[in-house]
Formats: structure tokens, sequence, C-alpha cells
């Protein structure tokens, strides 16, 4: 059996370094990788495969820096070339990015049968672009891999067939028991910084909802500006938020934190274990955060996690009030539940076995 799994962006690559692992583990199954260059600086691609060993993609398209349109365009015709080539018998497809899009639907197109890692997440805000590229992905997959019961009620509510849909659990909790212990041996990065463990708040800002617009990009820099005169703030800044705040003049405000550049897994894991609090808009750093027992506020007015909210353990800053994210983060945190709502640490064998039809698992694992 052949699978041809496409990946782009920064948390594909973690996502597919341990669903690439059970793949490989698989007997008669060859995986070939896509990258879609969608992510290419050193510090949110190349460090990924370098550190987590993932092996190298069998084709590069080296497609990124564009619009969307641009972006999802060229890979679609790039990616139909390659499943013309390679003649799979499934593409599978990870998370909410225009790289996830384009993959699918080249796909489906050439009725390849598609599988979807982290089926069924929703904001229900149809403005995230993120939303836009879930739910056509989910509505042209074969099979739908769910990470949630929340997820699975999603797409049952949307109408897609129970037998394609399968809850298997969380891949980047496996990601999380995997490299965690790895963290604590390998990073230097809190000496580097000269951090002390529970001693600092770890923030990350990247989405399009917060970043594109100006007046709402200033009001989150100046909020953790705020907070940052009582616990020290780190933030490793994305490309995306890197370009906007210079274009939008707003380059004084990253004076008032500690700002570091995108650092690689092991690093940010090593950020969020120790981290008093953590302030985030990505889905991934929400979750980990909860791995970690970090209490988490999350700079969006919606979560497709909503289970952390629900458990207690996640807070939103809506951002009509710029004074609330100080009280949010640093506020009591004492009641929060111990519920675990994201699988058991195997989903990726379990999407393994799905994909084969080969069971490694015993029976209720
Ligand atoms: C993308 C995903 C988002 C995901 C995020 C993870 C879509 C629509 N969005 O957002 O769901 O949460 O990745 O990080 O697919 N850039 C660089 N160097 C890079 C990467 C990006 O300079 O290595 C800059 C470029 O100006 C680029 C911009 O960031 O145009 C946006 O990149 P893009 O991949 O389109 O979207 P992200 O904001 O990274
Ligand atoms: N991450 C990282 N280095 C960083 C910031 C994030 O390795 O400087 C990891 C983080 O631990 C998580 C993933 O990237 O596993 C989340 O990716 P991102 O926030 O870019 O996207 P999202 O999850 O919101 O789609």
């Amino acid at each position: 059996m052949r699978v041809v799994s496409v990946i782009g962006a920064r948390p594909q690559f973690i996502k597919a370094v341990v669903v690439s692992r059970a793949l490989r583990a698989m007997p008669g199954l060859r995986e070939v990788v896509i990258h879609t260059g969608q992510h290419y600086d050193d510090n949110m691609s190349r460090i990924f495969f370098e550190e987590l060993e993932i092996p190298e993609p069998d084709y590069h398209l080296g497609i990124g820096g564009g619009t969307h349109g641009q972006n999802t365009g060229r890979m679609l015709e790039a990616i139909e070339r390659v499943l013309l080539e390679e003649k799979p018998d499934w593409v599978l497809v990870y998370g909410d990015t225009d790289s996830t899009l384009a993959g699918a639907l080249a796909a489906a197109k050439l009725h390849i049968p598609v599988a979807h890692v982290e089926a069924g997440l929703r904001s229900f805000n149809r403005r995230m672009p993120e939303e836009i590229n879930r739910v056509l992905t989910d509505h042209i997959s074969d099979l739908l891999f769910a990470p949630t019961e929340t997820a699975v009620q999603n797409l049952l509510r949307e109408g897609i067939s129970p037998d394609r849909i399968h809850l298997v659990g969380d891949v980047m909790y496996d990601a999380a028991l995997y490299y965690g212990e790895k963290a604590e041996k390998h990073s230097q990065i809190l000496k580097r910084l000269g951090l002390v463990p529970k001693g600092y708040i770890l923030a990350t800002v990247h989405r399009a909802e917060n970043t594109d617009d100006p007046n709402r990009l200033r009001v989150i820099l100046e909020a953790l500006a705020e907070v940052h005169r009582e616990v020290p703030v780190v933030l490793p800044v994305h490309p995306r938020t890197r370009k906007r705040v210079e274009e939008f003049g707003l380059s004084g405000f990253l004076g008032y934190l500690l700002t570091i550049d995108p650092v690689g897994y092991l690093d940010m894991v090593m950020l969020e274990k120790n981290a008093w609090r953590i302030a985030t808009d990505s889905g991934g750093v929400q979750k980990e955060a909860f791995f970690y027992k970090v209490p988490c506020v999350t700079l969006r007015k919606e979560t497709e996690w909503v289970e952390l909210v629900e458990l207690g353990w996640n807070r939103l800053w809506l951002l009509e009030d710029p004074g609330a994210l100080r009280g949010l983060l640093l506020d009591n945190w004492s009641r929060v539940s111990t519920d675990f709502p994201y699988g058991t640490g195997n989903a990726s064998v379990k999407i393994g076995e799905l994909l084969t039809g080969v069971r490694l698992l015993s029976k209720g694992a």
C-alpha cells in the first residue's frame, strides 16, 4: 500500500512526525511525503526535520509566501502532478492549512481516497481561512480521524456518514508524550534566556484575525506589555507577526517583551512545560498547555478546542476589554478538572491500523 502525506506548515511537521513513525511500522505500507513549502524559513521548517528526525520529504514543491488563492492554486497543480506519478492508495492530510485543502482537493478530483487527521474541528467562524479549509477537507475526505468526541459530533451534525468517522484521539498528545522527556534532556533554552521555571508567561500570536488588523494587533501587544510589568512575557515571534508589526509601525511594543525568533519543538516544549501561564492564539499551543498542566488564555473570542474551556484550563480573552487580559492570566486557577478528552497517546497507531486494516493494538486500547 502506498500513502502520500501532504505537509507544509509548522504544526503539520509535528503531527506528521508521530504519524509517519506509526505508518512506517505498518507491514507493507510505503509512505511518500510531499512538503508544499508553505512554511520555508529554517526555523519554521528545516529545524523540525533535523531535530525530530523526520525523513526528508520525497517532494519539495517550494510554494509559499503568496496569498491564499495563489498558494492553494499552485499547490493543487503541483500536488496533482505528483499524485499522477505516484498513484497512491491514500492521500493523508493534516489539520486546516492551505496545504491541507490543496492536498485533499487534488486527491479527491483524481478519485484517490483522502484521509484527514484532525477532522471535525470547528470554530463556527467562517471568516477564518482555517474554518473554510477544515469544512471543505472534511466533506471530501473518505476517512475522518477525529481527535475528540466533540469533533465527531460536529461531523455527524453536518451529515457525514458515521462509518467514515473514527475517534482516534489527538496525535499532538502522542507527540507530547514522545518528546516531553526528550525536551527536558536536550533543551538549554531556559538557561539561554535566563528564565526561572514557573517565573514567566509564554505567549504566541500568529492568527490572521489577530495580526492583519493593526488595531487588534496593537491591543494584544499593549496588553502583553502591561502583563510583562509584573511577570516576564516570552514571545517567540511568528514570521507573519514580525512582518505585520513592522508594516503597522508597532515594533516599539516588542521592546517591552522578551521577544525571540521562532524556536524548534524541543525548546518550545521546554518553554511550555516551565511556563507559569500561557497566552496564545495557536491551536497546538493551547492543547500543549493542557498536556503540561499550564493554565492558558486564548487570545481569541472562540476556540475549536472547546473541552479546554469546559474543563477550566483555558479562558477566552474577548479582546473587547484590553485590560482584562491581566486578570484572566493572573487570577485564581484552582477550579480545574482532571478529565482528559484527547485519547491515550496512541492516535497515530490507530490511524495506521485504520488505513491498512492491520491490527497492532490490543482490543480496547
Ligand atoms: C498558517 C495556517 C494556519 C496555521 C499556521 C501555523 C493557513 C491558511 N494558515 O498560517 O492555520 O495556524 O500556518 O503556523 O494555511 N512566512 C514567512 N516564513 C515562513 C512562513 C511564513 O516569512 O516560513 C510569512 C510570509 O509572509 C507568509 C506569511 O508569513 O506570507 C503567512 O504565512 P502562511 O503560511 O500563509 O500563513 P500562516 O499565518 O503561517
Ligand atoms: N511551536 C514551535 N516553535 C515555536 C512556536 C510553536 O515548535 O516557536 C510549535 C508548538 O509547540 C506546536 C506547534 O508549533 O506544537 C503549533 O504551531 P502553530 O502555533 O504555528 O500553529 P497552530 O497549531 O495554531 O495551527
